[in-house]
């Protein structure tokens, strides 16, 4: 099959992890018999850099016209100038809207191999499965916002959370759906007792499980007493579904469950038109250009690309075992090896997953 895929490498590791994973793209087209295509798009602080723009028009095109793309990283604190006119996170929000990604999926599945890199106790954590759907083009994040000087000299600041019942009902369905094929136990998070937007996404959300989704085992919880769950029983849980601020911060706090940030894949998804894979790390400029960070969320994201918008599970699967088979070798990088333990820099683990590949 020929699939043809675009790559963002972005800022930070963004560039060495996006590399990482082409490679095992390759070798996976080769193993297959497929023909995988790369068209690399700028995005983000390099793409100011270079065009003065975050998402030069050039990406939104060639994103749109590819079957799957592949994002590393966006930002930096080259770019964190709280006065400058633009900054790379605008140009992810952008081609979020842009391809119409309402959908930000983020599955927290510990690696029995890494529950001792967990900051959390082995008991606690071991059996978690969840997976997130995150709404993503909408609520706080793209609501009325701006700032006015005011007479005594300060400044007022607002940005507005804002949901229709169009786009809660539609990121509600797909977990739904999702949670039917999984444990078939939803949960959705909200601050009902405080915001009005809240109180919408419940009551929309309730009608939907009452009307079609009589099957599943529904639950709201509110997203303070969440952050508390997710880390005293994450065991707990299975499909949970958020407004956009919301998933933002508990799946920052769930990746830690597996210990390592560097472990996890998300994708992004719309009602059609390719999706966008990336790891959920961040650019990491600390690491960047020392050949250390862990390939292995972009790799899975990969994984993911190929299985939510390639229809290639057979694919997707050889790269999961094999992170898998690599992990259970013993090999680890920097940021999930323990104290005193070896580990190896981002082209040596991506080799070994090679081997495990071949
Ligand atoms: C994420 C990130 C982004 C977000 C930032 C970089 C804009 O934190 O994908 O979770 O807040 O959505
Ligand atoms: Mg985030």
């Amino acid at each position: 099959m020929d699939r043809h895929f675009t790559l963002l490498p972005g800022d930070g590791i963004g560039p060495e992890i996006i590399t990482q994973a082409r490679c095992v793209l390759e070798a996976l087209a080769r193993k297959f018999g497929h023909s995988f295509e790369f068209t690399e798009c700028m995005i983000g602080g390099c793409a100011i850099d270079a065009t003065g723009d975050p998402l030069p028009q050039a990406t939104i095109d060639a994103c749109r016209a590819s079957d799957g793309v592949l994002l590393g990283a966006v930002g930096g604190p080259k770019w964190d100038d709280p006065s400058a006119k633009t900054r790379p996170e605008a140009g992810l929000l952008r081609i979020r809207k842009e391809m119409g990604l309402f959908a930000n999926l983020r599955p927290i599945t510990p690696f029995a191999e890494l529950l001792d890199a967990s900051p959390l106790k082995r008991e606690i954590v071991e059996g978690t499965d969840i997976l997130f759907f995150r709404e993503l083009t909408g609520g706080i994040y793209f609501g009325p916002s701006g700032s006015e000087d005011l007479p005594d000299g300060g400044v007022r600041a607002f940005s507005t959370m804002v949901y229709e019942t169009s786009e809660i009902e539609r990121i509600f369905r797909l977990a739904a759906d999702a949670a039917r094929k999984r444990k078939k136990h939803l949960t959705m998070v909200d601050k009902a007792n405080v915001l009005e937007a809240s109180r919408l996404w419940r009551k929309v959300c309730a009608k939907i499980v009452a009307e079609e989704y009589p099957d599943l085992t529904y639950d709201v919880v509110l997203v303070d007493a969440m952050a508390m769950h997710l880390i005293s029983r994450p065991t707990s849980f299975d499909v949970v579904v958020t407004s956009n601020m919301f998933g933002d911060i508990l799946t920052d706090e769930a990746s830690m469950l597996p210990g390592s940030l560097g472990m996890l894949p998300s994708a992004s998804i719309g009602a059609q038109g390719p999706g966008l894979y990336e790891p959920i790390h961040g650019s990491a400029p600390d690491i960047a250009g020392k050949g250390i960070a862990n390939p292995l969320a972009t790799i899975l994201a990969a994984a993911m690309m190929l299985r939510h918008s390639c229809d290639m599970a057979v694919e997707a699967d050889a790269v999961e075992a094999a992170v898998q088979a690599v992990l259970a070798a013993g090999y680890r990088t920097a940021d999930i090896a323990r104290k005193g333990e070896p580990s190896l820099g981002t082209v040596e683990m991506t080799d070994k997953v090679l081997e495990k590949l071949a």
